[in-house]
């Protein structure tokens, strides 16, 4: 996730962009770029790091006047972050300029094919590349800029928002959207353009969100011209007049990043396997793992080191590497792991999980475990994060920046990748049959309509927590698949509320836990269609036999729990195997609501950092 911003009218462009883009920083902030048309060329400056950094190096490298201009905080997803691989981007000509948010997924053979006329490219994005399929559709076709985009925006697969204009024609810019936001501020006679109305709420309240494949070109001294990408019908479009103020803008009207990022998950879910799951093929194809899978294959066995939620994600695997892939799983605390002197050979596969990619325990382990031998896997959030660098190699998620410290998005990434990793070695190693692999690659592309479902009940879920936003303590249980989303239920309670809460497999009970069970005590309970569902249910009884409040995660339909729970949280029917995915959604809508009841600080708790870099 990135933001961009873009400026045509009758200011100077320069300081509106610079501070739109530290607006916009909360989309990501790993690099960032401005460029500018002078009068009579393009002055662009980019660097590593934050926007204050870009204004350091704009400083010293650029003449900062002219009102036609375009801007970029990256979020990387292709290429570290470094000066190179920052937006804006030239054309091969130096006469167009381009700034993207998204992900072009066929850019490689695009690449391929502009090399062999003679392109040359100079960073690893996708960015670079759409801009010169864009000059060299304009050349090579003798098209004005708004049609060389469009004609190149029907060849991409992937996501966009991009704002390109042409030296040579300074009185225009052109937007196009898929997938990712754009905005449109309509001024006097001045244009704004960016990822969200945060960048021009001073200067206009009349904006135009484009909508998917449609772009526009942007013409001073003449109205917006809206058109569909693919057939070129004309659009009029809808002004929204805003009343939102920054603050909010930022958090996309929601009251906190946690929230926000909660509603992203089906977004976000669909961006970290775009281009990696291809179901209808029956295709799993993930980069950096491709040419280690006999590696995976091979190895005696996986051992995941991790911390807190992101532990919790390699718990899942856990279950679903043995399970489809019959490879023996460990799971490790990273933090245990680097001090017990852990017996590792060459025949081991490290997975190490950071959303950060910095937590120092994870760090640790990772080294311990290349010292001993072992081929180390990293699965970040955070492109070009020190894991990620120190890893052998690794996949990304596409989660966006995760700005509330209660990881939520970044989880259920996490379970994406690793469920896509675990189906693709199940399905070299003749583990799983085909109609399974196939069955779960379908549900696996379903899974962002299901999670959408499981938010709509939100409202319920909200009344819930105002029951027991007071308790002192719960209870979270759940067996198999959702043993490890009972353990994440806890944890979102827990470092958000303040409230005292343990997970524990359900069968556990009986063991102990059981003598805490009384009417004081709400026990969340994932009874969800499974194999475990009648255990679960007669755990049920024997917590309400002994007058225990129960708050019950049921499949859309139960009629069995419903009549048993107290309360009951519904999430649509999916395949045993991917429900960590849907049942996790109420558990952290349950605890947002309960801790915004008590006031809580819920992006920032006390106590905790977004990334652990201490030991
Ligand atoms: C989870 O909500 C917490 N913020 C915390 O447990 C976090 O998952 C843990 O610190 C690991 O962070 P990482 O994924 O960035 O390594």
């Amino acid at each position: 996730m990135c933001g961009i911003v873009g400026y045509i009218g009758h200011r100077e462009a320069y300081p509106l962009i610079i501070n739109g883009l530290k607006r916009l920083e909360y989309r990501g902030y790993d690099s960032a770029g401005i460029a500018l048309y002078d009068g009579s060329n393009i002055q662009l400056a980019k660097t590593k790091g934050k926007v204050v950094d870009l204004e350091e190096k704009a400083d010293k490298e650029i003449t900062k006047k002219g009102n036609l201009g375009i801007g970029h905080t990256r979020w990387a997803t292709h290429g570290v972050p470094n000066d190179v691989n920052s937006h804006p981007h030239y054309s091969n000509s130096g006469e167009l300029v381009i700034i993207h948010n998204g992900i072009i997924e066929n850019y490689a053979s695009i690449k391929q094919e502009l090399i062999s006329r003679g392109y040359v490219f100079h960073s690893d994005t996708d960015t670079e590349v759409l801009v010169n399929l864009i000059e060299e559709i304009k050349k090579k076709q003798d098209v004005k800029l708004g049609k060389a985009v469009q004609i190149a925006l029907n060849e991409v697969v992937g996501a966009y928002a991009i704002a390109v204009f042409d030296q040579n024609k300074p009185n225009e810019i052109v937007v196009a959207k898929l997938g990712s936001p754009l905005a449109i501020g309509l001024g006097n006679d001045e244009f704004f353009i960016a990822s969200d109305a945060s960048p021009f709420i001073e200067y206009t309240n009349n904006a135009i969100y484009l909508e998917d494949e449609q772009m526009a070109v942007i013409r001073l001294g003449r109205e917006i011209r809206i058109r569909k990408i693919k057939n070129d019908t004309r659009i009029k479009p809808f002004v929204h007049e805003l009343k939102l103020n920054i603050e909010q803008i930022e958090k996309g009207g929601y009251d906190h990043f946690m929230l926000k990022e909660i509603y992203e998950q089906p977004s976000v879910i669909k961006d970290t396997y775009r281009g990696r799951l291809l179901a209808d093929q029956g295709i799993i194809k993930i980069g950096g793992l491709e040419e280690y899978i006999p590696k995976f294959v091979n190895a005696d066995r996986i051992i995941i080191v991790a911390c807190g939620t992101s532990w919790h994600a390699g718990l899942v695997a856990e279950y679903t590497f043995e399970d489809w892939a019959r490879i023996p799983v460990e799971v490790e605390y990273a933090s245990e792991f680097r001090y017990r002197n852990p017996v590792i050979t060459e025949k081991d596969v490290v997975i190490a999980i950071s959303q950060s990619g910095e937590t120092a325990d994870t760090l640790a382990a990772i080294k311990l475990a290349k010292e001993k031998g072992a081929f180390v896997y990293g699965i970040c959030n955070v492109v070009g994060s020190t894991i990620s660098r120190e890893t052998h190699s690794g996949t990304y998620t596409h989660a966006g920046p995760e700005i509330g410290v209660a990881s939520t998005k970044a989880f259920t990434t996490q379970i994406t990748v690793l469920t896509m990793i675990a189906l693709k070695l199940a399905h070299v190693k003749g583990t799983i049959s085909k109609s399974d692999y196939m069955m779960h690659l379908r549900e696996l592309d379903a899974i962002p309509v299901y999670v959408e479902k499981a938010l709509e009940r939100n409202g319920e879920i909200k009344e819930i927590a105002s029951v027991f936003k007071d308790s002192p303590n719960f209870l979270y249980l759940g067996r198999g698949y959702n043993f490890p989303v009972a353990l994440e239920g806890a944890l979102k309670l827990k470092e958000i509320s303040y409230i005292h809460a343990e997970g524990y497999p359900a069968a556990e009970m009986k063991h102990g836990p059981i003598a805490l069970i009384d009417e004081q005590m709400p026990v969340v309970v994932v009874a969800i269609n499974s194999n475990h569902y009648e255990k679960v249910v007669s755990n049920i009884q024997e917590i309400k036999a002994r007058k225990g409040k129960i708050i019950a995660v049921v499949t859309q339909g139960d009629t069995v729990v419903r009549e048993l729970a107290d309360f009951v949280m519904e999430v649509p029917k999916t395949p045993e195997t991917l429900t960590p995915l849907v049942t996790t959604i109420p558990l952290q809508l349950l605890s947002y609501h309960i801790a915004v009841m008590l006031d809580k600080n819920v992006d920032q708790p006390r106590n905790l950092a977004k990334s652990v870099t201490v030991e």
